[in-house]
């Protein structure tokens, strides 16, 4: 009888990902609710099994798939349950034959939701009105009271125009909003059409938008793709959205351009040095602050996990998994 592989889920994860894998193999799992491995126990743990499930929170680098890849029995693949995977080297992981998968696609009506409800919320000062009434100030409907910004009918800038990025435009269409966005890709002028997108320059895109939208991936080609200088670029009435990853914001020059009033505000979701975030921002009404929950619905978080345990199981049953983020480890 083949032997059982062994599985290291390193997080506590939705439960429908267990029973795939239970069903394959020995699990191994980290069951505390909110418990992240420091690196350290992680590269203690990792070794010694075929298959790891992890979070985007584990740091996945070389030193680590060396080390899975030199024990017994060797590191096959890296099923992360996020869409974004930089926190994983996959040229190290591609380089060792370790397959790496990813969560695409489930996510992103979710995460778009998100982005739009951060737009809305920092706009119109949700969160600043509500700490307003539970902090028992409201005395009645004041003319000037948390007057906001308008977001229908206002220009909004997409920089990436990828699934998530195509979706808050359909989103933004239902607010009667012109909606500019930056690619590397341009789009087919048939899809341009679909969703109603104008392509612009990033600088163009910057100057013209009331409302900046990141939705590209962190990559060494878009670290800090917004910084002091793009940020000087924009109008003093916009405001900017994050629910991609941090460090695509120099997240110091945003202070700054916040402090200035060279921006109005701005909507993160995510941070340059997660989970650490530059203390000013702490203090800023004009700022709406997230603890990274854009995919943070029932239903997707339990998609993603399925999905990521499916792609360990068809590894393990000779399938191609779906979701391979560098499919030339397998030929
Ligand atoms: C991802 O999947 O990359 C998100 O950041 C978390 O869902």
């Amino acid at each position: 009888m083949a032997k059982r592989p062994k599985i290291l889920v390193t997080q506590r994860v939705p439960d429908v990902a267990y029973p795939p894998l239970e069903a394959i193999g020995e699990v191994e799992a980290n069951m505390e609710e909110g418990v992240i491995w420091p690196y350290e126990e992680l590269l203690r743990r990792g070794p010694g099994h075929d298959y790891i499930f992890c979070l985007l929170t584990d740091q996945i680098d070389a030193r680590f798939l060396e080390a899975c890849a030199s024990a017994t029995p060797r590191l096959k693949m890296v099923a992360n349950m996020a869409v974004g995977y930089n926190n994983i080297d996959v040229e190290a992981a591609t380089r060792l034959g370790i397959a790496v998968s990813n969560t695409p696609g489930v996510l992103s009506d979710t995460t778009a939701d998100l982005a739009f409800g951060l737009l809305i919320a920092v706009a119109r000062r949700i969160p600043e009105a509500e700490r307003f009434v539970r902090a028992g100030k409201f005395k009645g409907w004041g003319p000037l009271l948390f007057c906001g910004t308008d977001v229908h009918h206002a220009t909004l800038g997409l920089i990436g125009a990828g699934r998530i990025g195509k979706i808050v435009a359909k989103r933004a269409s239902g607010f009667e909003m012109r909606v500019l966005y930056y690619d590397v890709y341009r789009l087919p002028p048939e899809e341009e059409a679909a969703y109603h997108l104008t392509y612009a320059p990033l600088d163009e895109l910057l100057r013209a938008s009331d409302f900046v939208s990141i939705h590209t991936p962190y990559l060494p080609s878009t670290h800090h793709l917004i910084g002091e200088r793009e940020l000087s670029l924009m109008k003093p009435t916009a405001y900017l959205i994050n629910t991609s990853r941090g460090p695509v914001v120099d997240e110091k020059a945003l202070v700054r351009a916040l402090q200035t009033k060279q921006i109005a505000g701005a909507g993160l979701d995510v941070y340059e040095h997660e989970p650490a975030i530059e203390p000013e921002l702490l203090t800023m009404e004009n700022v709406v602050l997230l603890p990274h929950i854009a995919s943070a619905s029932y239903a997707t978080r339990n998609q993603m996990a399925l999905m990521a345990s499916n792609n360990i199981v068809a590894y393990h049953e000779g399938r191609r998994p779906p979701n391979l983020v560098n499919p030339e480890v397998l030929g």
